[in-house]
């Protein structure tokens, strides 16, 4: 083969070599020990010696070339490489990032931590006390003694305990820690009490086995019924963030004296009735009273002293107030579309 046609073939499977693997079979196809140029300089021995000097120094300048070009091929594949490597890896700096999802707050717990919010504003402390109670601080000291028809008012999930120690059951209100708060520090004072309770009652749009309840307590040497109406409003104004409508109709439970419930307008269908307020454009919030004396006797104090009001408010209803939630049940269904809204 002449040098020329074998110069022109070796330029051709150099330059098409498109990874180094190639470019290695190509090196050894025409620079490796059986290769071509090696075959063309054996040829050179029968070659007549006129052109046996000529083809020779051809045959050897072929071969730095091909040293050269491999030399510059491997340089050009690595650059390649390494364009393509960072074009894989750019990326675009401008686009908007995706937002992690995160967890939020029940509206239950949102409801909870405002209430409380608000009352540390008007001076009162945030107490708690326990869902597993005793009879006697969730009745008797209650002024609800045994066999008193007034224990019917609450359904009650009693548990099975050991004959020697007192009856126990899930806590009906909040109203036990009145006690367990008093007993152990004198007034004045000013508490809530934001917690779960239980009763063994059908469940419908507005009641469940369970609920939450804040507890509410003032107890000083001349507190009124209008210190707690002012309250009350006060404390409805900052959490609905408007003006809310209140009535104090006179109700019973055996620990105040006298008792009232505080309705406000439903704000579901704005007091025009709705099945979440029973058709009376009313929805019931709270239940309230001056503190009776045999509450004060049963936690040490002075009747004679003492005077306060208490109020038991419905968390779940204030919060189905304030979102415009037509369903308790759907507080502790789980359900991700309800709660995602939060
Ligand atoms: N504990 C009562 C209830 O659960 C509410 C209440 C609390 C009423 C304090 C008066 C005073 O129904």
């Amino acid at each position: 083969m002449e040098v020329s046609e074998l110069k022109k073939a070796a330029f051709d499977d150099f330059k098409k070599a498109r990874d180094e693997k190639a470019l290695n079979t190509a090196f050894k196809k025409y620079l490796g020990k059986d290769g071509q140029l090696a075959l063309v300089l054996a040829s050179l021995k029968k070659t007549p010696l006129a052109k046996r000097r000529l083809m020779g120094r051809k045959a050897n300048q072929l071969k730095q070339e091909l040293l050269a070009l491999t030399e510059q091929r491997k340089e050009e594949l690595r650059r390649q490489e390494r364009q393509a490597k960072a074009e894989s890896d750019w990326f675009d700096i401008t686009v908007p990032g995706k937002k992690p999802a995160s967890g939020h707050l029940h509206p239950l717990t949102l409801t909870q931590r405002k209430s409380a919010e608000i009352f540390q504003q008007l001076g009162f402390s945030v107490i708690e006390g326990p869902e597993i109670e005793t009879e006697w601080y969730n009745f008797d000291a209650l002024n609800i003694p045994k066999e008193h028809p007034a224990r019917d008012m609450w359904d009650t999930f009693w548990l099975k305990e050991p004959k020697s120690s007192p009856k126990l059951l899930l806590r009906t209100h909040t109203s036990p820690v009145q006690v367990r708060y008093m007993e152990k520090r004198r007034p004045p004072l000013r508490i809530v009490v934001p917690g779960r309770v239980f009763r063994h009652e059908a469940s419908d749009a507005s009641h469940d086995v369970q609920f939450y309840q804040l507890e509410g307590l003032m107890v000083d040497r001349d507190v009124s019924a209008a210190n707690f109406k002012a309250i009350v409003q006060e404390f409805l104004r900052r959490f609905f963030a408007k003006p809310v409508k209140i009535r104090l109709r006179p109700s019973f439970f055996p620990f105040v004296e006298p008792g009232f419930e505080i309705d406000m307008t439903c704000v579901v269908c704005n007091g025009k009735g709705c099945p979440l307020c029973s058709k009376t454009g009313w929805l019931e919030m709270a239940g309230a009273g001056m503190v009776h004396p045999a509450v004060f006797r049963a936690a040490g104090l002075n009747p004679n002293t003492w005077t306060g009001f208490a109020f038991g408010m419905g968390l779940d209803r204030l919060t189905m107030m304030k979102y415009k939630i037509n369903d308790l049940r759907l507080f502790y269904s789980g359900d991700l579309r309800f709660l995602d809204q939060f």
